[in-house]
């Protein structure tokens, strides 16, 4: 009863902030992204008999995460089985680059888990539980470009809208900070629903926006679909600022990164940032300008690191186990 799974983090090309009923993270709005296949988590699972509790370690070090608690919950209940277990997680990316990443865990933490406890779920059920750890997670199941919707519990689901190799598109992972975010992105979220008078707006915009984008990945136009990530990047941070208590998750380091995009699309590179709930932005760019943007962002005296990313691919079962 022991299964592995590997899964991609990803970004937010049209971002999902807000949900319409916090306990099963229905999502305000349709939503698209990429994985990023440079940022992975591998997660085994192992449900037995012989546990007498559920024990979670993740990049080594024991974690009393109570969010995977509740997601094997799920799993226990949909398998009517009350089996315990044991979960090590790892991610494929320095811990201290500050993405979280509940995308790639959760994701990685479904397929395991399903699988380990014997559920044969098809792709579309596994991004319906994966959303119920954590709404982004849902599109990290089908991997490429795909899209979580929005609705009720049956209709949250995510699917593919564009294989990973349709759009050469790459991201400039930019690290220029590592410390967690102050307000994790539930709060954030429940705290702009409930407060920002943009969120409306962002509402009405988006059906739009999400066609726009829709149609960048169906005619495979790389520096389209990144123009409009950065166009939307900054409309879901609008809602966040003008919120009561205001999320400012840009430091100076972000905004800094921001400046020199701009700069560098004046000196003929078709670069744009996106920022998702954090300091780190990303930096999407056509392949073919890939290494040069990556180039120039390392000179920056904010810079810490940088990971150069190419689309990635769904959530999958592999070997060898982590224990
Ligand atoms: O990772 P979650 O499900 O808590 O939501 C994060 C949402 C953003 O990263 C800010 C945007 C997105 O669409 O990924």
């Amino acid at each position: 009863m022991k299964a592995t799974a590997r899964a991609c983090a990803n970004q937010g090309l049209i971002k999902y902030w807000g949900k319409t009923e916090e306990s099963g993270r229905l999502p305000s709005n349709d939503s698209i992204s990429v994985c990023l296949d440079r940022l992975t988590t591998t997660t085994t699972v192992e449900f037995s008999p012989e546990y007498a509790h559920d024990t979670v370690r993740i990049n080594g070090a024991p974690a009393g995460d109570h969010r995977v608690t509740r997601h094997l919950d799920l799993v226990r209940a949909m398998a009517k089985s009350t089996l315990k277990a044991r979960v090590d997680s790892q991610n494929g990316f320095p811990a201290a680059v500050g993405f979280a990443s509940s995308a790639s865990g959760f994701a990685a933490l479904s397929l395991a888990a399903a699988s380990a406890i014997g559920l044969n779920l098809s792709q579309v059920e596994l991004t319906r539980l994966a959303r119920r750890g954590s709404g982004s997670a849902s599109r990290s199941i089908p991997g490429g470009f795909s899209e979580l919707k929005a609705g009720n519990d049956e209709e949250a689901v995510a699917i593919q809208l564009a294989s990973p190799e349709s759009v050469d598109l790459r991201t400039v992972v930019v690290v220029v900070g590592e410390a967690p975010k102050k307000t994790p992105s539930s709060e954030g979220m429940r705290i702009t629903t409930e407060t920002s008078p943009m969120f409306r707006a962002r509402l009405e915009y988006l059906p739009k926006a999400l066609d726009d984008m829709r149609a960048a990945l169906r005619s495979g136009d790389p520096a389209e679909v990144a123009r409009l990530a950065e166009v939307d990047t900054l409309n879901m941070h609008a809602t966040m600022l003008t919120s009561q208590p205001s999320l400012i998750y840009w430091t100076a380091e972000t905004v800094a990164v921001m400046h020199d995009v701009r700069a560098m699309r004046e000196d003929g590179i078709p670069a744009y940032f996106s920022i998702d709930a954090g300091q780190n932005p990303f930096v999407n760019v056509p392949a073919p300008h890939a290494e040069a943007a990556r180039r120039r962002l390392e000179q920056l005296p904010v810079v810490r690191s940088t990971f150069l990313c190419a689309p990635g691919g769904p959530t999958e079962l592999v070997d060898p186990p982590l224990f």
